[in-house]
């Protein structure tokens, strides 16, 4: 394991040691959050965790769960749910974050906005002054929307790129697409998701504001918390 790798796996066995007997288990997507789930299969083989169910944000993580034996469920059973551990792609001083590195952007935004508790686990490359400064925001839209939302989101000063797969739009778990919108540096993110959230076929974008509880950064001197000022 290189040790980018190793960061990732303790900042995911930290956010674990939150995770208690008969909770509803929110798991995201992502590199850092799949040694979230090898630990809670960890956990559960070895008697040390039992009764919990978890909410797959996406058929990637629902497989990888699965393998593991991580008891699944769905929000139609569990619409509440206690904990939820997830990646993020930029962190800001605020705890705002960009999501959807993986695609999964929708998924996991529903099942934050249905957690009582999101708990974020990243190594220290993606704190960020500034959201934008590092990663592109991804936006899913419609495939029928996409050159308008495209031609929108260049007109807010983005440069867009549509992602791909195999030479082909990569498509999310729900059949969209995904524009890749480089910004750089968001002045004003809570403006900036006002405006795509009035547009019709953009169906969410991977700004999470005020969503993370905890931010969980493993670093090469160790684990620090940051929490959100309540
Ligand atoms: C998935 O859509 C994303 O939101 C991920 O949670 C995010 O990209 C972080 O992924 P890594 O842990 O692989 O960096």
């Amino acid at each position: 394991m290189n040790s980018a790798e190793e960061l990732k796996r303790r900042a995911a066995h930290a956010a674990c040691e939150a995770v208690r007997p008969g909770m509803v288990l929110g798991l995201g997507t992502g590199s850092t959050v799949h040694f979230a789930l090898l630990r809670i299969g960890e956990l559960l083989r070895a008697g040390r965790l039992a009764d919990i169910v978890g909410i797959p944000s996406s058929t990637r993580t629902e497989e990888t769960a699965r393998s593991l034996g991580i008891p699944l469920g769905d929000l139609k059973d569990h619409p509440a749910i206690d904990l939820t551990i997830d990646g993020a792609d930029e962190v800001d001083p605020a705890l705002n974050l960009i999501k959807g590195g993986g695609g999964a952007l929708l998924r996991e935004k529903v099942i934050a906005q249905a957690s009582r508790c999101n708990l974020i686990v990243v190594d220290e490359s993606k704190l960020s002054p500034r959201l934008g400064t590092r990663w592109a925001l991804p936006v899913e839209v419609v495939p029928f929307a996409r050159a308008a939302e495209e031609r929108f989101l260049a007109s807010l000063g983005a440069a867009v790129r549509l992602r791909q797969r195999d030479g082909r739009p990569a498509a999310t778990d729900q059949g969209n697409w995904i524009l890749d919108a480089a910004f750089g540096p968001i002045a004003d993110p809570e403006a900036l998701a006002r405006a795509l959230d009035r547009r019709a076929g953009i169906v969410e974008h991977g700004l999470f504001l005020g969503l993370a509880h905890e931010v969980i950064v493993a670093a090469a001197e160790g684990i620090r918390r940051l929490r959100r000022p309540s």
